[in-house]
């Protein structure tokens, strides 16, 4: 092969020299980078998306990160993400970083973080506590750990396990 063709290959495969996986940049809309590996779908769930939604979307799943051995990211065009959903993708992702893309560049980057205390968002799962009772009192759960999620609930110390919080969204 001469030089040139050899150039011509390693242009149109886009070979990357630091074995990180490169899905297409997006225009604009917003990048979940670094979520923990296989965790994408979760995240993809609790964002209340079905992939009926007419934005192109990439999910990755596993691939190689210099930072973690491997991660997942989610790359929805056209679409910014409010606090409230930030705040999801903490119980999920603590880890994450969310990328804001205008025009291609990163205009701003925020980290997500898990609150030692949750309130508000999830309900707890025991029918039996208090804050499930016909009074309103507003659900708090401690977070025990942050992976795997496990949160306890302030009024009856039921442990919330991760798969109980997604059947919540
Ligand atoms: N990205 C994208 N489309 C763009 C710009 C960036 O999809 N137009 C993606 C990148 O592929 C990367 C993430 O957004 O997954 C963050 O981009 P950037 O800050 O350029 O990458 P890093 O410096 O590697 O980020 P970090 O320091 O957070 O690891
Ligand atoms: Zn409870």
């Amino acid at each position: 092969m001469t030089n040139a063709e050899k150039s011509l290959v390693k242009g149109s495969y886009s070979v990357s020299d630091d074995r990180e996986v490169r899905v297409s940049k997006i225009k604009d809309g917003t990048v979940i980078d670094h979520i923990s590996g296989g965790y994408a779908l979760d995240v993809v769930k609790i964002l209340g998306i079905t992939g009926h939604e007419k934005q192109v979307m990439t999910i990755a799943v596993n691939v190689p990160s210099k930072r973690m051995r491997v991660k997942d990211l989610v790359k929805i065009e056209g679409r910014a993400l409010n606090r409230q959903e930030v705040n999801r993708i903490a119980l999920f992702a603590p880890r994450a970083t969310i990328n804001i893309i205008r025009d291609y560049v990163v205009v701003e980057k925020l980290e997500v973080k898990l609150p030692e205390i949750i309130e508000d968002i999830i309900k707890c799962v025991n029918p039996m506590c208090v804050s499930n009772a016909h009074e309103p009192v507003a659900p708090k759960f401690y977070v025990e750990n942050e992976e795997p999620l496990l949160l306890k609930c302030h009024y009856c110390g039921y442990i919330l396990e991760k798969a109980d919080v997604l059947r919540q969204f």
